[in-house]
């Protein structure tokens, strides 16, 4: 075992919360939005980072079941951001990142639902970096949908209850396939998990910083991977 922090293993997967764009904003006076704006462009500079240092799996999480709470003009501001981002994905297809959107789908705009479509089934089988963007995610809707379609398979005759495993209800989250998360970064101060991959996240490592999203830097995504480095994970053993 390499006990040197530069030889320890990089993260396989690496969960973001992307943080404190309203409070960027006010701090200058602006409205919301325009933190969103500046988190947008700090999400692609991030994607770009975690390619060039090798990270294979990344989930940035965009907007949670809960933030439809939000005064109707700020969601309607992020959709629409959204909606521009896709557009742009196309610059991630020619750099062969393969690309996943989680969440309940069925509440956003057709738009959205057929660009996400577009994206995940055109990169499908890039397999440089695969780029998860949680949108209407929740961890408990995702855990609820999953018990659900077990539930249906019973119904269905198809399984037996004796045959639900921790496997088998994996397989119906919406990350089937992609391995659990080994660091979460949040930014913003906030030292919480927001409902963000609360399965997936049973033996993950956190790395809090004050620093507001629009604010971080590639420096402070170094940072966050060095700091796990350092880490002595024991998955409950010694
Ligand atoms: C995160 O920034 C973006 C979303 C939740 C969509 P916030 O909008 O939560 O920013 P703060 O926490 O209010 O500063
Ligand atoms: C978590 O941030 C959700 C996203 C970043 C998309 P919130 O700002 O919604 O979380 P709380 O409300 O502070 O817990
Ligand atoms: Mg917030």
């Amino acid at each position: 075992m390499a006990d040197k922090k530069t030889d320890a293993p990089m993260p396989v997967h690496i969960g973001v919360i992307m943080d404190g764009n309203g409070r960027w904003a006010k701090k200058r006076g602006l409205p919301r939005k325009f933190g969103h704006r500046e988190g947008a462009k700090t999400f692609r500079k991030i994607v770009r980072h975690a390619k060039e240092l090798g990270v294979k799996y990344i989930t940035f999480y965009a907007f949670s079941t809960e933030n439809w709470r939000r005064p109707d003009d700020e969601v309607q501001a992020i959709m629409k951001l959204f909606d521009k981002y896709l557009d742009d994905f196309d610059d991630f297809l020619k750099e062969h990142v393969r690309m996943k959107f989680i969440g309940d789908k069925s509440m956003l705009s057709e738009s959205l639902q057929t660009k996400m479509a577009r994206c995940e089934e055109l990169s499908k089988d890039y397999d440089i970096m695969t780029l998860i963007i949680a949108v209407n995610y929740g961890g408990r809707d995702e855990i609820t949908n999953a018990a659900r379609l077990i539930a249906e398979d019973v119904k269905a005759g198809k399984i037996d209850p004796a045959d639900v495993d921790e496997e088998l209800l994996q397989s119906k989250l919406y990350t089937d396939g992609i391995p659990d998360v080994d660091l979460i970064i949040r930014p913003s101060g906030e030292q919480r998990l927001s409902n963000f991959l609360i399965w997936q996240s049973a033996y993950a490592e956190y790395y809090f910083t004050d620093i507001l999203w629009p604010d971080f830097s590639k420096k402070d995504f170094e940072r966050a991977i060095e700091e796990y480095k350092d880490r002595h994970r024991r998955f409950g053993g010694v």
